[in-house]
């Protein structure tokens, strides 16, 4: 007698009931980005079909989120001017905290709102923090920043800030910030593990990023894996309430190795290259989009991502109907 594993597999039904892995849109959150002074959406070239949305649009997509029954939706704001220190981050006019005024009051409690916690976008030198006299980014200045924009995103509705800029400490400075001010119910996503990747690529034409050089003093090597796993042992340390991989598909050991450690809910970034790689390939006619980005997604919650970030995430769930 042979062993036959492939008698579960001889039609979709049994398939589907043996399936080890689903794809679910609760677990799926939207990034979105939301221009300042925009009067009309403007596309952004690298990545088909995401745009940068004016604060009338922005509320539109999150009541398709909404609609969609996705999970949440994570804000990025592009502001119009922008300074050495990012001054727009903090203020609660700014692009961002404006957004996630007209967000949350749009969604109340249907969608988790999320806002990214980083200054690269609000800065003119394009870093994710303040710089020091030798043009080093001050790892300490830049967490007191933090601190107070991760404050003004929580008064400004976020149920979520997630500080994305792998500052030493940051965690611990946000949480003692929120606590401070009474906001003990905000809930800090970590980008624990978040590597200098090329994948950013489209990311900096979305945001209209002013970086010259790279991140690498503070993003991690994609050599390593081990300082991952201490960096997030750092940040459940500190206070992190969920911890994120980032990029997703070319770190699945990473997102693996977290899931197996971690004592609080993983989540994974499927970044714009990602993203824009599935969508370049597709326009060529060299793979099927829809096929594609549901493989790569349910990889990715294979690997033992609970959460996942993705641009795809208002189309899924009509491709896993
Ligand atoms: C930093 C930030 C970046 C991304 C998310 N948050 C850019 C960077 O670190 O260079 C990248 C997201 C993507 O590529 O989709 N605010």
């Amino acid at each position: 007698m042979i062993e036959r594993p492939r008698r579960l597999r001889q039609n979709a039904v049994l398939r589907s009931l043996v399936a080890e892995t689903r794809l679910h849109p609760r677990d799926l959150v939207l990034p979105v980005f939301v221009g300042e002074g925009l009067t009309e959406p403007r596309p952004i070239e690298s990545m088909p079909g995401v745009q940068q949305h004016t604060l009338e649009s922005v509320v539109d997509v999150a009541r398709q989120c909404v609609a969609k029954g996705l999970g949440g939706i994570m804000l990025f704001g592009v502001p119009l001017e922008k300074d050495a220190t990012g001054s727009g981050a903090i203020d609660p006019d700014g692009i961002l905290n404006v957004a996630l005024r007209a967000v949350r009051d749009a969604v109340g409690d249907d969608l988790v709102v999320m806002a990214d916690t980083c200054l690269d976008e609000f800065t003119d030198h394009g870093h994710c923090g303040v710089l020091d006299e030798q043009v080093r980014v001050d790892n300490d200045a830049t967490n007191e920043l933090y601190a107070r924009m991760a404050v003004a995103q929580a008064r400004a509705g976020a149920h979520v800030v997630a500080p994305s800029g792998m500052m030493d400490g940051q965690v611990a400075v946000i949480r003692e910030a929120l606590d401070a001010e009474g906001l003990m119910d905000t809930v800090i996503l970590a980008y624990s593990a978040k590597y200098a990747s090329a994948f950013f690529g489209p990311f900096r034409e979305a945001v209209q990023s002013s970086l010259q050089g790279d991140r690498r003093t503070y993003q991690q090597d994609p050599a390593n894996i081990v300082e991952s796993l201490r960096e997030i042992d750092l940040d459940i340390a500190e206070g992190a309430d969920l911890v994120m991989v980032k990029p997703a598909m070319s770190y699945l050991d990473v997102v693996a190795a977290a899931a197996e450690r971690s004592s609080v809910p993983v989540a994974a970034y499927q970044v714009s290259g990602e993203f824009s790689m599935i969508q370049a390939a597709a326009a060529n006619g060299w793979i099927d989009l829809r096929a594609t980005a549901v493989e790569s997604l349910t990889s990715i919650r294979r690997a033992g991502a609970q959460v996942i970030l993705t641009y795809f995430a208002l189309d899924v769930p009509d491709w896993i109907a």
